[in-house]
């Protein structure tokens, strides 16, 4: 929680973050001595002999710091970190433990995003993680109330055939996923590469988002192509997309098709100045699209969990409280929870 009572207090969505990026030292760790693992950079060309030395690491890549890094050295420690994740007990641990502190951080709703191919192309079969995913899911509504469905990620940097053979692997487990999204590296890998299986997963039910990076080669084409032409006619969401608010037939499309963004301010000061990024943010309030603040990779960047960006939107955006109680009632509109959920969060 934060020193903002208000914040902390109000029932919020979280509709942007990856469980994979949930994963702080301590819970790594914690899994690498249970399955026997020691843990290294490749990066930083090290082994961890302790705890304190894997959270020196994770301070090497605070938002300031990893300007200079780059995009790619979070790529490698977000990836690198899952290597511990190899029962179905430890994503079941993993995803709990997230869905603990969302409660406890007054989250009423998630959506969780994860990967399937980052744990295959390791040698972890679907069924494991997406049994551990079911039972945690099934803890977090009954246990602690927390009502959540999750999105299932492709990597966009592996080939189209890859995204839909795991798009058919998962569909036996398609009950607990509401919809689908692309992640990871987006260099020259714009959204309609991946059309094909966008509009199979629309014809099967599934709501369809896709991740817009911040300042990317090409964003303004890839959101275009989010915005207009994913799964036919436009995703129902954008994941970030923050750089629309650079374009004002952008922003209108969006707004008038009634597409939600999810917005990870604090992990676009990586990118952005800061003036920027919050200013990015409520220029896309004020002109009326529906917008969520979420918290996308949290673990890999200190003070990132939503309460925070919440407060840094608020501090540094200059939203009201009652703004950021209409944030929120934004949030519930464009969710993907049944209506029934949806009129008890109203
Ligand atoms: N996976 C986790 N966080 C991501 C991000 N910000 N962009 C692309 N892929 C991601
Ligand atoms: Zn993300």
């Amino acid at each position: 929680s934060t020193n903002d009572h208000f914040i902390n207090r109000i029932p919020k969505l979280e509709l942007h973050v990856h469980l994979e990026g949930t994963l702080t030292p301590e819970l790594r760790w914690q899994l690498a001595q249970r399955n026997d693992m020691s843990l290294h950079s490749l990066r930083l060309n090290k082994t961890f002999h302790t705890l304190e030395e894997l959270k020196e690491a994770y301070n090497l890549l605070q938002p300031r710091s990893i300007k200079g890094v780059g995009l790619s050295a979070f790529f490698e420690a977000y990836y690198g970190g899952m290597e511990v994740l190899q029962t179905e007990r430890d994503f079941h641990d993993l995803a709990i433990a997230y869905f603990g502190r969302a409660k406890e951080m007054g989250v009423v709703y998630c959506e969780a995003m994860f990967d399937v191919q980052a744990h295959t192309r390791r040698g972890v079969e679907i069924g494991t993680l997406m049994t551990g995913l079911g039972s945690a899911k099934k803890e977090a509504e009954v246990e602690l109330g927390l009502k959540v469905n999750y999105i299932m990620c492709f990597l966009r940097d592996l080939s189209p055939e890859d995204a839909m053979k795991h798009y058919e692997l998962a569909l036996p487990y398609q009950d607990m996923i509401v919809g689908i999204g692309l992640d990871s590296n987006e260099y020259n890998r714009p959204p309609l590469l991946f059309g094909e299986v966008y509009r199979r997963a629309k014809k099967d039910g599934f709501k369809l988002t896709c991740h817009c990076d911040v300042m990317q080669k090409d964003t303004y084409e890839h959101i275009r192509q989010v915005a207009c032409e994913l799964g036919g006619t436009g995703a129902d969401r954008i994941d970030h997309g923050l750089d629309a608010a650079e374009i004002p037939e952008l922003v209108e499309k969006i707004k008038t098709k009634g597409i939600g963004m999810t917005l990870c301010p604090w992990a676009y000061v990586r990118h952005h100045k800061e003036e920027n990024v919050f200013g990015y943010v409520r220029r896309l309030f004020d002109a009326g699209v529906l917008i969520n603040v979420s918290s996308d990779s949290p673990a890999y960047v200190e003070s990132n969990w939503i309460v925070d960006n919440l407060r840094l939107s608020k501090m540094m955006g200059g939203f009201t409280d009652e703004e950021i109680v209409k944030l929120q009632m934004d949030s519930v509109d464009m969710c993907w929870a049944s209506e029934d959920a949806k009129g008890q969060m109203r």
